[in-house]
């Protein structure tokens, strides 16, 4: 059994401002496996890093994320919310946190946030960003819009996809193999059945849980020999696996 890989969700969101550039280098500074994050698009197209569909909740900006240029949703602060001392922290761009841990062994939960607005081309300029820099055995395309991962599949089967779901769904590796899934991607309350883990071994479908924050649960996780958690303490996972608590 190989250990389970920790990826800190959203970067290392308790030390830094979620999906900026801090939190991610705090990540990797920590040691983590890999870096959950979730991308939305600009008016201009270019793939960007954060969670909301709205400015207002972490930068210095309102409205949708889609109204603005790139150039504008960099003139934002992304950081003041969170603390002053990241004030000026920017919304990074997918292409500027690929290339920023490009050299490492990280690898990339990327998330796409089309859900709720859908962003017609989102999957080809993500794809066209991971397979530009090579990237494709380090990316893992995840998402609640499973239309998307259909898309991506179609349009890159060499980069892996991913269910996110929140249901407790019955028995739902049929469904994600049918999608050309690599991994599930469950709230993890929906682990708590031993033959929903057993299924998914079965069915060769590896288990990313999110959002695994209490450390009884990743223990339960580990023990479990669940493939990956994503974790808003990447730090506490850390000492979980190595022992230490
Ligand atoms: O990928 C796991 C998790 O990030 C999904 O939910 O809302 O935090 O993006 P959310
Ligand atoms: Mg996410």
């Amino acid at each position: 059994m190989t250990q389970t890989l920790n990826f800190a969700h959203r970067g290392a969101n308790t030390f830094a401002p979620e999906n900026t550039m801090a939190a991610f280098k705090k990540a990797a500074q920590l040691g983590v496996d890999g870096l959950e994050f979730d991308v939305q698009l600009s008016k201009d197209d270019v793939p960007v890093i954060i969670h909301d569909e709205k400015l207002d909740r972490t930068t210095s900006g309102q409205g949708l994320v889609k109204d603005f240029t790139l150039v504008d949703l960099q003139a934002l602060d992304a950081g003041s919310w969170f603390a002053p001392e990241f004030s000026g922290a920017e919304i990074p761009t997918l292409d500027q946190v690929l290339d920023e841990f490009r050299d490492s062994d990280l690898q990339f939960n990327i998330e796409l946030k089309s859900g709720i607005i859908l962003y017609p081309g989102l999957e080809e300029a993500v794809l066209k960003s991971v397979s530009e820099r090579k990237l494709e055995e380090r990316a893992l395309i995840s998402s609640f819009n499973h239309y998307s991962l259909v898309a991506c599949h179609e349009l890159n089967p060499a980069v892996r996809t991913g269910i996110l779901y929140v249901a407790g769904l019955y028995e739902p590796w049929n469904y994600a193999k049918a999608l050309g899934c690599y991994s599930v991607h469950p709230l993890f309350y929906h682990l708590q059945y031993p033959e929903i883990v057993m299924g998914f071994k079965e069915h060769n479908l590896l288990v990313y849980a999110w959002t695994v924050n209490e450390i009884e649960y990743m223990k339960l996780m580990v023990a479990g020999g669940i493939e990956a958690i994503i974790t808003d303490r990447p730090q506490d996972l850390k000492k979980v696996l190595t022992g230490g608590i």
